[in-house]
């Protein structure tokens, strides 16, 4: 386990629209370099940056042309060098997107893959025998190539799965994970990797990380075989080295080699119940919106078997949002938003803050860009201040890559770092609480004392402190003696001493004495214990 990340809080950037330094409209990496004395000032210590690669950009660069150049558009190799020695200079660690599923159509691997003659890379992608012979159950396409053969898909039709094999074959044109043009792939992939890693990133965050193998059986065990073998190539010759899954399913994804997971919000986890509640009829009752109806258990019976599953093998990464998924501010107000970065950044694993996610940027609702469909909205420009596009570039409006804000009251980061009441400033309060108390950490144990449908506050502990969560917009409180359903929670009155004193972080009112914790509205408190 690479040692910083048990400390790290990382700030993904979406390059596109983060600091426009050359006036053409599109974020680079001069500016990400301009603005890392930003990230460090929010305490952030790693950052995550979507492929920045050079590829036609029809799903945002996740259809990587050239896994080993940087992006013309974003500025050069050399560029993205001077990155992470600027980066380390500050304490930074920087982890690359790696998108090992599938390339762009326009690769050259694909080109040579696709035409009639056998050549090193006819396999390296998934190929039916015939123009005419489909796939069943998988996305596909025919009459493209000079080849004879239909080609599969991973994402989009620009996204050529790459060939990893299938564990479960029905059809001679499928190869065995362990045919030597799968595992061709796979170096192929480890190769890549070594490429960046050789030049100074600190790992990568990966793309669809649980599709490699197709067929593969309900564990994901062939996909997974692949990354234990990945994981051995980086504790062996990169130890520090991390690796960041996009699985969501941390059984499988720790397991199979992964340092961390993102927790995300997919159907069924979490994450929505806390800030976006939307699957259950009858309105939002997320846990963190103030008239919600508070039930944390839809949370915690998702994610505790997960965390006591997975602990001793790696880290569940909070996100408040990602480039896929819409910003929190979609459905939270500013004070909610507090509520929501307290919890995450007092939770175990390895935090990730959405760029702009710390100043309550909003979803926009605007059109496509570059395939990202109702995910654009999330990945307008950066706002940094009044000034001509806030901040962002000095180009005409008119040629910026997504529109800005248009709101009167667009929330920018000079305004919030003015503002001692601000998000921006709590976020970074937080940030500077959790580098300041291992037991707020990656690694610091996780045991929940108080927790009860429709009933405030939420408590759990972690290690020598205690949380105390208030999300609703009535006072509430607990009484940590005569509690017989909590027998965690008298342990607590009975071994340590707590009054108000000992309130080490504390958003709204609370008041804590040695029998009784009370919370205004919308508060949260951590508590030494001693
Ligand atoms: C997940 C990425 O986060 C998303 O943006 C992309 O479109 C797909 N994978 C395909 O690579």
């Amino acid at each position: 386990m690479p040692n910083w990340l048990k400390d790290a809080v990382f700030y993904e950037i979406y390059p596109q629209t983060f600091k426009d330094t050359n006036n053409d409209g599109i974020g680079d990496i001069n500016g990400i370099i301009e603005k890392l004395d930003y990230v460090k000032s929010l305490g952030c210590n790693a950052i995550w940056i979507n492929p920045c690669y050079d590829s036609p950009f029809k799903d945002a660069g996740y259809d990587v042309r050239d896994y080993k150049k940087v992006a013309p558009r974003y500025g050069t190799n050399e560029d993205l060098y001077r990155l992470f020695g600027e980066a380390h200079n500050r304490g930074i660690h920087v982890l690359l997107d790696l998108v090992p599923g599938h390339t762009s159509e326009e690769h050259a691997w694909f080109l040579e893959s696709k035409k009639a003659e056998r050549n090193e890379y006819s396999d390296r992608y998934v190929w039916t025998n015939a123009a005419f012979q489909g796939i069943g159950g998988h996305p596909y396409i025919g009459g493209e190539a000079e080849r004879d053969g239909c080609y599969m898909l991973n994402f989009f039709k620009c996204q050529p799965a790459l060939n990893y094999g299938f564990l479960n074959r029905t059809e001679d044109w499928q190869k065995a994970p362990d045919d030597p043009e799968c595992i061709a792939t796979r170096e192929a992939m480890k190769d890549v990797m070594r490429f960046w890693l050789d030049h100074g990133c600190d790992g990568f965050r990966v793309d669809m990380a649980d599709s490699l193998v197709k067929e593969d059986d309900e564990n994901k065990s062939a996909t997974g075989s692949i990354w234990k073998n990945i994981r051995e190539m980086l504790d062996k010759d990169y130890p520090e080295a991390a690796l960041v899954s996009e699985w969501s399913n941390p059984h499988q994804a720790l397991k199979s080699g992964f340092h961390a997971d993102f927790y995300l919000d997919h159907h069924g986890n979490g994450y929505n119940t806390l800030i976006r509640d939307n699957e259950t009829p009858g309105g939002d009752h997320s846990f963190l919106k103030k008239d919600g109806d508070g039930d944390i258990f839809r949370f915690l019976d998702d994610y505790l078997p997960k965390y006591d599953g997975t602990k001793d093998y790696g880290y569940i990464s909070f996100i408040t949002c990602n480039h896929d998924t819409p910003r929190p501010r979609r459905t939270l107000s500013y004070h909610e938003l507090k509520i929501a970065f307290a919890m995450f950044l007092t939770l175990p694993g390895v935090p990730f803050i959405y760029y702009g996610d710390e100043i309550g940027m909003r979803y926009l609702d605007i059109p496509t860009k570059e395939g990202g469909f109702a995910r654009t909205g999330s990945r307008t420009p950066m706002q940094w201040d009044d000034s001509k596009n806030h901040g962002f570039s000095d180009c005409n409006p008119d040629t910026l890559y997504l529109p800005q804000d248009p709101a009167e009251d667009a929330p920018t980061v000079a305004a919030q770092e003015k503002d001692p009441d601000s998000l921006l400033n709590e976020v970074k309060a937080l940030v500077t609480l959790r580098h300041k108390y291992p037991d707020l950490q990656a690694d610091g144990s996780f045991e929940v004392l108080f927790a009860e449908k429709n009933s405030f506050p939420f408590i759990y502990r972690r290690g020598m402190l205690m949380v105390a969560i208030n999300p609703s917009e009535k006072e509430a409180s607990v009484s940590l003696i005569d509690n017989d359903h909590y027998e965690d929670l008298a342990k607590v009155s009975d071994e340590y001493h707590y009054d108000n004193s000992d309130i080490v972080h504390c958003i709204g009112k609370c008041d804590v004495t040695q029998t009784k914790i009370t919370l205004g509205p919308q508060s949260f408190a951590v508590i030494k214990l001693d």
